[in-house]
């Protein structure tokens, strides 16, 4: 693979992050360790608001009951369990860059479920899909530092694979942060989101919102598209008082560092998404 075609984040980079260590993450996630925004209605805790989320993609994926359903992201496979085991889906294919989370997923030994350590673009199925899911690992498909152009180059080489795998009407449905681009930052901002782009997310960046529009262009036409800053806002707010509940815990099992580098991602994550500096979008596409 050349630097110029794929210009995401490396697998060391993702493992950088998400290889910390799998009982870190139990402390302050849900039960089902899903890593992403979760999807608030009136009441729900956060346990139920994830799996809303999911049920929210599933069903704009129109991903229930179907033959073969792909996750590009897996994470620890909670969108694939609810798949297999709640939408009825015959076949789910999760990728993920990160060892720990394979190992997590194959130890769940999920019916119907097959988990690839595998970058999407070196993903090659022997049959198409009927739809496609992935939640928060775009952020990690353009490096940090590219150009706008090279950017959307790199999110084009997505769609382009994923319209490749899906026939005509069959769907996306992607959830990604995205940058706030109506709000000027100030400094303190600015050196937050660094410190989590050095620290705590290495060699990624987050996409400006008409970036992942345009670069699906001519493959894909916009279903649906809604944004939610609040809900994520709120998720973080959830799992920074998760991990303050469990800090003495957390620092056993990561450490002092790595537990106070997580604390600052998270609580200033809180302000990011609540002063509109990033936004979180929820988007369905239809192959054309
Ligand atoms: C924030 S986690 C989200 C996991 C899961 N979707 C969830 O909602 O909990 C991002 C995931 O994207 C995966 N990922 C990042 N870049 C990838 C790539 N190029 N190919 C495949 N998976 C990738 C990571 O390994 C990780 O599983």
């Amino acid at each position: 693979m050349t630097a110029d075609v794929y210009q995401g984040a490396t697998a060391e980079s993702i493992r950088h992050h998400y290889d910390v260590s799998d009982d870190f993450f139990a402390l302050w996630l849900d039960p089902d360790l899903t890593y992403t925004c979760a999807l608030w209605d009136e009441g729900d805790t956060l346990e139920s608001a994830q799996k809303r989320k999911l049920d929210h993609l599933i069903e704009g994926a129109r991903a229930a009951g179907a033959r073969r359903v792909l996750d590009v992201g897996c994470g620890w496979g909670s969108l694939l369990e609810r798949l297999v085991r709640t939408h009825g889906v015959q076949r789910a294919v999760g990728l993920t860059l990160s060892d720990n989370q394979a190992r997590h997923l194959r130890g769940l030994a999920l019916e119907r479920t097959e988990v690839r350590v595998e970058n999407w673009l070196d993903h090659e199925p022997a049959e198409q899909y009927d739809a496609i899911i992935s939640i928060g690992a775009f952020e990690h498909f353009a490096r940090t530092g590219l150009s706008r152009a090279e950017r959307v180059a790199a999110y084009r080489a997505f769609f382009e694979r994923c319209r490749a795998w899906l026939p005509k009407g069959g769907r996306i449905a992607l959830q990604t942060n995205v940058k706030g681009n109506n709000v000027r930052m100030d400094k303190q901002t600015v050196r937050d989101l660094q410190f989590i782009i050095d620290t705590i997310f290495p060699e990624s960046e987050i996409p400006a919102l008409s970036e992942v529009l345009e670069s699906s262009e001519k493959r894909f036409d916009v279903v649906r598209l809604r944004n939610d800053p609040d809900h994520y806002s709120r998720t973080c707010q959830e799992w920074f008082d998760r991990l303050r509940a469990h800090r003495d815990q957390a620092v056993e099992v990561a450490g002092e560092k790595t537990v106070a580098d997580y604390e600052r991602y998270l609580s200033s994550t809180v302000g990011h998404f609540r002063n509109r500096h990033l936004g979180l979008s929820r988007i369905v596409l239809e192959a054309v």
